[in-house]
């Protein structure tokens, strides 16, 4: 999740002005950026700071983000000629900024696992085909609809994409890997069985023989969780519109992240509080459970508020062994 976003000061000091992949580009700047959240709220594991669109861009494809908006392209993936501009992603060469970071920011972490992460070829392909973020994702369906040939080499350039990139990370030193496909639960479970399963459980399948623990989230996909596991995820990452015990029956075998609604957070500390302990009672002390919100900190969220949740999440945990 995109959980330093603009709500600590810190962050917003250090980031600067200008495109968030300046800042990617920057290893000092980046590993700084990815302690910040360990330093402030004590939490278990950090995430790299880089993005999901750092591979597309790192070749050329001409993407950026811009700041309240998300990635946007110059020229929108539209036909079979833009997948010239899909050319291999090859880490060391393109973006050797990102194993850079990796390497000081795991020597810094000492027992702190990184958690390194990827775009899963939907949620990319969806950027490059819209051009921006959309809400109804119409010229993404067209193409995997109208022409699944094209479509599916599409994902499957994106899927080595996410493979080269997650690889360069666990090398460098990641100990855990996210793939995200925030964007799935647009789709119906058909579709996303069809047109997009089989490219995720490339890229999943690709880092099983490395022995780090490989997480798949989704927004709104509640009715994808069982497909989303199949895809060969070991955690399930589940928002808030799923209740984690119902969550939990849809992905047997496997281990769960989440999942409190992040803007529960701007409520009274009670409630937050309340709704906290409510996901804890859902696991009910089973094994495999990775606390977390459901997506990522909103950016007007007060920080202090996330450090009372991360120690109520800690307190609790002592007290029920897990
Ligand atoms: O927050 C962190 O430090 C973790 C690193 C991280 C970022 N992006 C940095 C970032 C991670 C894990 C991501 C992943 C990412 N990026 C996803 C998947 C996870 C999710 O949240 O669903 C997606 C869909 C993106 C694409 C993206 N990048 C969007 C939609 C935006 C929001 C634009 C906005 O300002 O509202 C971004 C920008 C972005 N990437 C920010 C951060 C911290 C926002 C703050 C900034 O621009 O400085």
């Amino acid at each position: 999740m995109r959980q330093a976003g603009r709500s600590l000061p810190e962050y917003r000091a250090l980031r600067g002005e200008g495109s968030i992949l300046d800042a990617i580009r920057n290893p000092d700047l980046a590993a700084e950026i990815t302690l910040q959240p360990v330093r402030r709220y004590g939490v278990d594991a950090a995430i790299l700071f880089s993005d999901i669109v750092v591979p597309a861009a790192a070749i050329g494809f001409g993407v950026d983000v811009t700041p309240g908006v998300g990635p946007v392209v110059t020229e929108p993936f539209r036909s079979a000629d833009d997948l010239g501009r899909l050319r291999a992603f090859e880490p060391d060469i393109d973006a050797p900024y990102v194993g850079e970071t990796v390497r000081r920011v795991v020597a810094e972490l000492g027992a702190t696992p990184l958690i390194g992460f990827a775009g899963a070829p939907f949620t990319v392909a969806s950027y490059l085909i819209e051009g921006q973020p959309s809400r109804t994702y119409g010229r993404t369906k067209a193409m995997l609809h109208g022409d699944p040939e094209l479509w599916s080499q599409l994902l499957d350039r994106l899927a080595d994409l996410a493979i080269a990139s997650l690889l360069a990370q666990v090398e460098a030193g990641a100990s855990a890997i996210q793939l995200f496909d925030s964007w799935a639960g647009a789709l119906s479970p058909a579709d996303y069985d069809t047109y997009v399963r089989p490219h995720s459980a490339a890229v999943l399948d690709s880092v099983a023989d490395l022995d780090v623990p490989r997480n798949h989230f989704g927004v709104g996909t509640g009715e994808l969780l069982t497909l989303m596991g199949d895809a060969g995820a070991d955690v399930v990452g589940v928002d808030w519109r799923v209740p984690l015990d119902v969550a939990r029956e849809r992905v047997p075998g496997k281990a769960v992240q989440g999942n409190l609604d992040p803007a529960v957070c701007l409520a009274p500390w009670e409630v937050v509080a309340d709704r906290t302990r409510d996901v804890l009672r859902r696991n009910a002390g089973r094994p495999g459970h990775i606390f977390n919100l459901g997506h990522g900190v909103l950016p007007e969220l007060d920080p202090g508020v996330l450090k009372q949740v991360v120690d109520l999440v800690h307190e609790e945990g002592r007290s029920d062994g897990g």
